[in-house]
């Protein structure tokens, strides 16, 4: 086991103080920090390597292509997956099942479900396509403990063609029985999204074993740069899937009467891709390759409970449950207190939140509340730092509340 204070040694903006104070970042959930092996190759490749990919055979070239295949590589090999197309992120890669997909096999009076816990980036690109091609979307319910209602899942998964649902969710932390919800929507003939931003940072994803058809995640949440995510697919659904964007790069052959296109992944990766963050991606994965994620999982899982308690302790309410495969994730309402003071006079301390709705919505509309104050823990959080921020919100809170 790689002690915290290790682990913190490779990421330079932990050295950061804000205000005069040591910088506390527990706002992972919507972006981690860096580590110096992502930073450096990204460097290196600019100062360095420098090239376009799959064109040119000088020896630029030939670095550049190979360091951008290298990170499909590493994600195939990290996920036990055949097919990893590179998107710019969660939301390109959802985006692209919608219309490479979902434009190709489904048609005028489909169902598709949803979950009343998706964040936005996996309800608007299926209204969208509602919209379009005459579908139907069937939500399955958050029920009175934060979890998704498997009754109306079951009843309402006859006759639907997809079934998109997090793993996580980002508000809460709870991790959906996912297995049981591919099991049943195999049973039914339908075809399963899971959207994985906050769960691939944080656990062991087999994607073959899970038996999912697509995935989607990002990499800037698991250490990598901002710009660049990806979908697995699984080969059945990928020889499904028609390109969407068109371009150089995704085709064989183009005359004046028409074009053919490329076999593989890089047929949905027309243009110029984005090699630097490739390059810095794989970095990520291997960093992520070096840590023992169960037993991180578990340290920073244990700081969110009693955080969790704390806060109640303090009159907090907190949304999430804490089971051991959830996130470190807490949520919280302080009864009076604004969401948006609290957390400014957080940051005037250091202490990074997040407040708002997160992007999730009909989540929060069925909690009856219009947001959270948010944080969320990653492998380089340690406890001392939950203490401190649970000493300084009661400082606060004698203050101010
Ligand atoms: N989806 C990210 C979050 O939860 C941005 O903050």
């Amino acid at each position: 086991m790689i002690e915290v204070k290790i682990l913190r040694e490779d990421f330079p903006i932990l050295q950061r103080e804000i205000n005069g104070y040591p910088l506390v970042y527990l706002d992972n959930a919507a972006t981690t920090q860096k580590p110096n092996s992502v930073i450096d190759a990204m460097n290196d490749y600019y100062s360095n390597s420098n090239a376009n990919v799959h064109r040119a055979v000088h020896t630029l070239a030939g670095e550049a292509t190979e360091g951008y295949e290298s990170c499909r590589r590493a994600l195939k090999s990290r996920f036990n997956a055949n097919k990893a197309i590179i998107t710019s992120g969660t939301t390109e890669a959802i985006n692209l099942v919608a219309h490479a997909w979902g434009r190709a096999n489904l048609s005028d009076g489909d169902a598709i479900i949803l979950t009343e816990m998706e964040h936005h980036s996996d309800i608007v690109p299926w209204q969208m396509l509602a919209q379009e091609m005459n579908i139907e979307l069937r939500y399955v319910p958050v029920q009175k403990d934060l979890t998704l209602d498997m009754e109306l899942f079951e009843a309402a998964i006859k006759g639907a063609k997809l079934v998109c649902v997090v793993h996580i969710s980002n508000v809460l932390g709870v991790c959906n029985p996912v297995e049981k919800i591919v099991e049943i929507a195999k049973q039914n003939g339908a075809r399963v999204l899971l959207d994985a931003a906050q769960s691939a940072p944080h656990q062991e994803i087999n994607f073959e074993q899970i038996g999912a058809d697509f995935m989607a995640f990002s990499a800037h949440k698991m250490c990598g740069p901002t710009g660049i995510g990806a979908l697995l697919v699984n080969d059945e659904s990928f020889d499904e899937m028609q390109p969407f964007m068109g371009g150089g790069d995704m085709i064989e052959t183009v005359s004046i009467h028409g074009s053919t296109y490329q076999k593989n992944e890089q047929k949905f990766e027309a243009g110029t891709p984005r090699i630097a963050e490739a390059i810095g991606w794989t970095e990520a994965i291997k960093w992520l390759n070096s840590v023992d994620i169960k037993i991180e999982h578990k340290r920073i899982l244990e700081s969110a409970r009693w955080l969790s308690g704390e806060l109640r302790r303090m009159g907090m309410t907190v949304y999430g449950r804490h089971d051991d495969n959830d996130a470190a994730v807490v949520s919280f309402l302080h009864p009076t207190m604004n969401s948006e003071d609290l957390a400014h006079l957080l940051d005037a301390r250091g202490f990074a939140v997040r407040t708002g709705h997160h992007c999730a919505q009909p989540l929060l509309d069925r909690l009856e509340i219009s947001g959270t104050v948010r944080v969320s823990l990653y492998f380089y959080n340690t406890h001392d730092e939950v203490v401190s921020f649970v000493n300084y919100l009661e400082e606060i809170l004698e203050r101010f509340a």
